[in-house]
């Protein structure tokens, strides 16, 4: 989605403001612009179609000196990619300059109404109704102009300002989008996410929905309640690394998060199991509170989604409490069955994500508490909560989620336990068998990643497919659900996922010569009857069949064409180590494709529109 940069400070702004753009890559966009005021009445203004590299270009030896500006990465909405739609947006006069996050869902109505009154618009985007709404309510003071013209506004924004009257100062609001600004003691940035600003500060204040900050060129911020009132803001300090943005020799970010998933598994386990005991401290909840507990509702989207398919599957089978799980946008449009005896579980690893935000808003209407798991410290998600399980996977730069992923279902795992434990389903030996086992994931993903050259032949294989279909039952199936999303979303091969169960129901039609099956048959429960719809597939010859299958399980070579092995583990983490398999699958079919495997075309980072 859209990424916000702005800085106001004493060095020259354009560097700074391209280096932030080039930190929200990651997020995904498909334009790139900045506004450098001048300090001598003038405004630059420079965007471009494509990568910020092509900023770049366009910026090589013009050095604009201006120390106060802003910057923006465009994901579109509101009409095409080009130069005229990438922001900053300016109005009439050319004085005033905005960059936005979100949308504006009354801008037409509101277009219709300025050029009325005679304002010019440039571009299709609902943002430049900002820009317009600006000059209309300028007297000499950009705050002002700012909470007039927020006033007009329904739907989601992020927005920060500048206007060549005053060129010490960047006016910032926003309302259901992320804003994050950065306290750099002489400067002050402003950013839609901490990737942005934490080279130059890791000093950061949070603002709120419909509070307002003015950044000066002096340092000092201003920031404002809803009412005008001013306030204090509360400065974070963000302690984690630049480094971890770095590819540190890896091919993109995809491998190098993959790669740190058994340190991911082990730093979200660390701590849980005390004397013997599951704890989830965090949570804050009572004995009598754990009891009360009658359904679980899990909203979540995307790949948090299947990881909330496995804690459903958990949760039932260890602490016999009935999950229900929803997508996050169908559960927000929904009248759903929720009530103060049912607890909500939202999984975002972002904790930004719209619709699971709006989600949780609804459950909280209905007097439900809600639970998020998340990989955010002080996202909208987490303030939102009446109790959060911080996942450990340290920042995701590739589009797709990987660690971040592995991570919530480690952390559902651990909640799942805790839960059976509480409501006295699970006995203390049996939590403490299971933990041990779950322990043993780190060091299997490892395994897992010393050779990955059947992996790479089994992608090999299915390059020039044009799909691809994956079968498992109970836990494996999500896990399917997940490897098909994978698959599809970096590498544009379609790929469906279905429980193997089902495949006589209908996908079975769909296997032809082009069409490889990707099968997950681990030992577990139901072993037997995925090795019979293996054969069901295996006899309508699809191009070729791949078996991801417990080590030591040679029979199952007789029923594919390349067998990925993973250690031996209970199936109830077979979702942690099979997943893995999946990632890298993917991951050699789209290089092998040519993809660009950390930025999936169309795709974003933080879905922080609905
Ligand atoms: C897939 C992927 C997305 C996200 C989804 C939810 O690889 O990354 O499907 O899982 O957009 O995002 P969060 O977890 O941030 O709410």
């Amino acid at each position: 989605m859209c990424g916000i940069v702005g800085y106001a400070g004493s060095r020259a702004a354009q560097g700074i403001l391209l280096k932030g753009l080039h930190s929200l890559e990651y997020r995904g966009y498909d334009s790139a612009g900045i506004a450098v005021l001048d300090g001598h009445d003038g405004m630059d203004v420079v965007c471009r179609t494509g990568k910020v590299d092509a900023l770049d270009a366009a910026l090589t030896g013009r050095g604009l000196a201006g120390t106060c500006g802003i910057g923006h990465t465009r994901w579109a909405t509101h009409g095409r990619p080009s130069e005229e739609n990438a922001h900053p947006h300016r109005d009439c006069s050319g004085r005033i300059a905005v960059v936005h996050n979100g949308i504006i869902e009354n801008f037409a109505e509101l277009k219709d109404r300025l050029v009325g009154e005679g304002h010019v618009f440039v571009s299709e985007t609902d943002t430049e109704v900002v820009a317009h709404l600006l000059e209309r309510f300028y007297e000499g003071d950009l705050l002002a102009a700012m909470r007039r013209c927020v006033s007009f506004l329904q739907g989601a924004f992020g927005l920060a300002a500048v206007c060549v009257d005053e060129p010490d100062r960047i006016v910032v609001t926003r309302r259901d989008s992320p804003i994050v600004i950065g306290a750099g003691g002489d400067c002050a940035l402003v950013a839609s996410d901490i990737p942005a600003l934490i080279d130059v500060t890791r000093d950061v204040i949070y603002l709120d929905d419909d509070q307002f900050a003015v950044l000066h060129t002096s340092g000092d911020i201003e920031c404002y309640a809803r009412d005008g009132r001013q306030i204090e803001p509360k400065v974070s300090h963000i302690d984690w690394d630049v480094d971890v943005a770095e590819r540190a020799g890896f091919e993109d970010f995809m491998d190098k998060e993959i790669h740190e998933q058994p340190r991911v598994v082990h730093d979200t386990l660390m701590g849980r199991l005390k004397d013997g005991r599951m704890t989830l401290d965090e949570l804050a909840l009572t004995s009598e509170q754990i009891a009360a507990i009658e359904r679980i509702f899990i909203v979540a989207c995307g790949s948090s989604y299947h990881a909330g398919l496995i804690g459903k599957n958990l949760i039932e089978r260890w602490a016999r409490i009935p999950v229900d799980i929803m997508v996050a946008s169908e559960f927000r449009y929904s009248d759903p069955i929720v009530d103060g005896s049912t607890l909500v579980i939202s999984i975002t690893q972002s904790g930004e994500t719209a619709d699971t935000l709006a989600a949780m808003r609804l459950a909280h209407s209905h007097g439900s508490k809600v639970f998020t798991i998340t990989n955010r410290v002080g996202s909208r998600a987490s303030r939102e909560s009446d109790g959060v399980i911080y996942t450990k996977a340290g920042l995701e730069i590739s589009v797709a989620a990987t660690k971040s992923f592995i991570a919530q279902v480690v952390a559902l795992t651990c909640l799942a336990l805790f839960l059976g434990q509480e409501r006295g389903k699970l006995d203390g030996a049996t939590v403490a068998r299971l933990y041990a086992e779950l322990n043993r994931t780190p060091g299997q993903i490892e395994h897992i990643l010393l050779d990955t050259s059947a992996i790479e032949r089994a992608a090999e294989a299915c390059t020039q497919a044009h799909s691809a279909l994956f079968v498992g039952r109970g836990i494996g199936s999500t896990v399917c659900y997940e490897g098909a999303l994978k698959l599809k979303e970096i590498s544009y091969l379609h790929a469906e996922a279905y429980a193997a169960g089902e495949i006589k129901h209908g996908p079975i039609a769909l296997i032809d010569r082009n069409v490889p099956v990707v099968a997950l048959a681990c030992r577990s429960a139901t072993y037997p009857q995925v090795v019979s719809n293996i054969q069901e597939l295996r006899a309508r010859t699809p191009s070729c069949v791949i078996v991801v299958a417990t080590e030591g399980d040679e029979e199952i070579r007789k029923s594919a064409d390349h067998v990925l092995y993973v250690p031996e583990i209970d199936e109830c983490f077979q979702g942690i180590t099979a997943t893995v398999v999946f990632q890298l699958f993917a991951r050699f079919i789209a290089r092998a494709r040519g993809c660009d495997v950390d930025q999936p075309r169309n795709l974003a980072k933080s879905v922080t529109v609905e």
